[in-house]
């Protein structure tokens, strides 16, 4: 498997016994395919999800994986914990173990967290100028006052990251409950970001990440994404 972009003739030769030599000559041949179509091109770029075969032989044929779960509290953010269950010890599926999380949640966070094999879409996922919103359900301590609201939508200066959090925005359900929704994802954020009115979350459970929501999925379930699904993970302004 590759996981960033490279010339096909170096991933055939880095894969196969054919020297870089010998690709030129199964290019000229129309011997190799990529994604069904034979190539000549030797500058041609694959990925880590191109369909690669010579002479009918496939060489790669990864399939990029998309899967929501809802994260039960107790449960860790890892791939593997010495001593606790980890988001894929739920998973059975025979591609568990090329899966990577794309943003955590706490021990006792429960809700929605994506996994995926592919590096590309998590990267894009977590990248805070993309603006991607976290959709959040929270239940607090001591009520919320007007206070919050604005002071979440300036940002927040964080000493430790030496950083301003991003504009977000909160909603306010009733007294101690509200939906916020944030663009960045530091390490506690929603529970620093209360903590600056020395309000504690007592219960946080993420309901959406972008245009993506659990619905109906119970705590513990997980599915994998439709392609749109995937897709629709990209850049909001
Ligand atoms: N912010 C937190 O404080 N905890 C989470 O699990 C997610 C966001």
């Amino acid at each position: 498997m590759i996981s960033a972009r490279t010339r096909l003739d170096r991933f055939i030769s880095q894969h196969t016994s054919f020297s870089r030599r010998d690709v030129r000559l199964l290019l000229a041949q129309s011997r190799i395919e990529v994604d069904g179509v034979a190539v000549s091109d030797i500058q041609k770029i694959v990925h880590q999800f191109s369909q690669i075969s010579v002479d009918g032989v496939s060489i790669q044929n990864n399939q990029p994986r998309y899967l929501m779960l809802n994260k039960p509290a107790g449960v860790v953010s890892a791939t593997t914990d010495p001593q606790h269950k980890t988001v894929l010890d739920i998973i059975d599926a025979p591609f568990r173990n090329e899966l990577h999380i794309a943003g955590r949640l706490d021990y006792n966070t429960t809700g929605l967290i994506l996994l995926t094999n592919d590096g590309c879409w998590s990267r894009n996922l977590s990248l805070p100028e993309n603006h991607i919103q976290k959709h959040y359900l929270v239940e607090l301590e001591n009520p919320v006052t007007a206070e919050y609201a604005e002071l979440f939508a300036q940002g927040i200066y964080f000493e430790y990251e030496q950083i301003t959090t991003a504009p977000a925005q909160l909603r306010v359900l009733s007294e101690r409950m509200v939906e916020l929704s944030i663009t960045d994802g530091r390490y506690h954020q929603v529970k620093r970001m209360f903590g600056r009115f020395q309000n504690k979350v007592l219960v946080l459970h993420r309901y959406g990440v972008g245009n993506l929501q659990l619905g109906d999925l119970e705590l513990g379930q997980y599915r994998e994404l439709s392609a749109a699904e995937a897709g629709s993970i990209h850049r909001q302004d």
